[in-house]
């Protein structure tokens, strides 16, 4: 029964696809924005994770009489919403002395793209003439483009899920020779779409070679396979990063993490999921591990709760890495929010400028392995005083300031806030923010700690002054109200241990009135 329903889904979305390709056929007629041509190219995807990769390899020639400095790549919309990064570099020299030089990549707009299909333009370093070729690398990495179907399973049940794609590369050019790849983490594929030229062995998928594919050519496909890999996505992450000039980087990290695979469904057995792992909650995950910067120290990970033990810290030279484990195992729908805390040596990421300001560089990303960050926020808390701050980041990323006040703060902290949406572990790269600093500022919290103490001191002293006055004030009711001179003195034989360590005047006083 599920099995038939599964078939007929998949015919029905198979049938919307091809009702969709109709429309890329009849579009196709648009000629090329340049004279250019695609000799070979060979696309590999990468299905392992649930972070998709797609490597691609195209060799270009101008096939027109004025220079080309620019090259197209074409994404159907669905897939563009979902592109988290897009990478070009040109390959120079031949097999081991091969070079890979890095290309700008920037969205670009083109009034006659079809049926919605976004571009982006890649500008290379110097201009091909006439007849001239090259050899181009693009790598993208797609998110949230694993459709688990069915959409809820139980603990016993393996997680499956559908891709969908085009047997033939999205290109506003001609392309000459093609093949695709693609790569499912492990031999079980239920199903498949067969086009002309479909091979499958093993994990790989191939479709192709094909030659003489006109632009805009679109061939839907859809992959039906099992993928247990940890669907874990990170709704919101923000990280604080303070630096204090007195030696230490203080970072914070507050985690909203969900597994973002096919729902739990049923009753969660833990009996069932310890006797038997290897079949039970196969795609649900209970570890994750964080790359951290070496030298690190004082690490924390609590959630609401409290402290939580169980996590384990590596470290290296190289690296540190830390095993957290949260709770309780998460499966298809299940969320733990959390906290990750540690300390920084100062040193290791403050330097200064050659114009003499002073500059953080920091890594960027989520330090957590195979991981999607919806939504990235990261404050970077500068030091009291510092001014004209700014950010060079190698992605463009949304930047705002803010002002903190913290304990001993006189007129609160710059804070530099950097916000990206749909992040993936391609994206830690360092970053930097500049900023100037008067060193005089080095002088605020020790100022403010012996202005707090100084305070404190003479807040003690009004203190044991106002006492004084209450006594002396006492003194004087009782010494009018009742005049026998014994019961006097001996009131302030008592007071005269006291009154002595009050200094002489005490001590004087008390003397008289013996
Ligand atoms: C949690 O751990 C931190 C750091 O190890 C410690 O300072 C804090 O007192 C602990 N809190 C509780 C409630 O155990
Ligand atoms: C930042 O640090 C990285 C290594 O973590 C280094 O490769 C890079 O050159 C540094 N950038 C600057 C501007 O100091």
């Amino acid at each position: 029964m599920a099995g038939e329903l599964r078939i007929g889904a998949t015919a029905l979305i198979l049938v919307l696809c091809f009702s969709m390709s109709c429309h890329f056929s009849f579009v196709a007629a648009s000629s090329s924005p340049q004279d250019i041509q695609i000799l070979n190219a060979e696309r590999r995807i990468d299905l392992t994770s649930h972070i998709i990769k797609v490597f691609l390899t195209l060799k270009i020639e101008n096939t027109g009489e004025s220079p080309a400095s620019e090259v197209l790549l074409a994404f159907p919309p669905t897939e563009f919403d979902h592109l988290a990064l897009i990478k070009a570099a040109v390959t120079a020299g031949k097999q081991k002395k091969r070079t890979y030089l890095p290309l700008d990549v920037k969205p670009t707009e083109l009034p006659n793209g079809p049926n919605g299909a976004k571009f982006f333009s890649i500008s290379l370093l110097n201009p091909l003439s006439k007849g001239e070729t090259a050899t181009l690398e693009v790598l993208y990495v797609l998110t949230h483009s694993l459709e688990p179907f069915p959409a809820e399973i139980s603990q016993s049940e393996s997680q499956l899920v559908y891709y969908r794609d085009s047997a033939s590369i999205l290109s506003p050019y001609y392309i000459k020779q093609q093949t695709t790849f693609l790569r499912t983490p492990s031999n079980k594929v239920e199903s498949f779409t067969r086009v002309e030229s479909t091979n499958r062995a093993g994990t790989e998928l191939k479709y192709g070679p094909y030659s003489d594919r006109a632009p805009y050519s679109f061939s839907p496909i859809i992959v039906h396979f099992e993928n247990n890999n940890a669907f874990a996505v990170v709704e919101e992450l923000v990280r604080e990063v303070e630096i204090s000039h007195w030696g230490s980087l203080q970072i914070t990290e507050h985690y909203k993490l969900v597994h973002a695979g096919a729902r739990h469904k049923g009753v969660f057995s833990r009996v069932e999921y310890q006797s038997r792992p290897s079949f039970s909650g196969v795609s649900s995950f209970k570890n994750l591990l964080a790359r951290l910067p070496p030298r690190v120290h004082s690490v924390y990970y609590r959630d609401n709760i409290g402290n939580i033990s169980s996590s384990h810290l590596r470290t290296d030279y190289h690296k540190s890495e830390l095993e957290i484990e949260p709770r309780y195992p998460l499966f298809g729908g299940w969320k733990a929010t959390f906290v990750i805390g540690y300390g920084l040596p100062l040193q290791d990421f403050l330097f200064e400028s050659p114009d003499g300001r002073r500059y953080l560089n920091f890594t960027f990303g989520c330090p957590l392995v195979e991981t999607v960050v919806d939504k990235l926020t990261i404050k970077v808390v500068l030091p009291e005083g510092s001014k004209d701050p700014s950010v060079v980041t190698p992605f463009p990323v949304e930047q705002r300031l803010e002002t903190k006040y913290s304990y001993l703060d006189v007129i609160g902290r710059t804070v530099m806030v950097l916000e990206k949406k749909n992040v993936v572990p391609e994206h830690n790269s360092p970053f930097q923010v500049y900023y100037s600093f008067n060193p005089i500022f080095m002088l605020a919290e020790p100022l403010m700690l012996a202005i707090a103490f100084f305070l404190s001191l003479l807040f003690e002293l009004a203190v044991a002054a106002a006492a004084w006055e209450a006594i002396q004030i006492w003194l004087r009711r009782s010494q009018s109200l009742s005049s026998p001179r014994t019961k006097m003195s001996k009131v302030f034989s008592d007071f005269g241990e006291i009154s002595l360590s009050n200094g002489p005047q005490t001590a004087h006083e008390a003397m008289l009135l013996r």
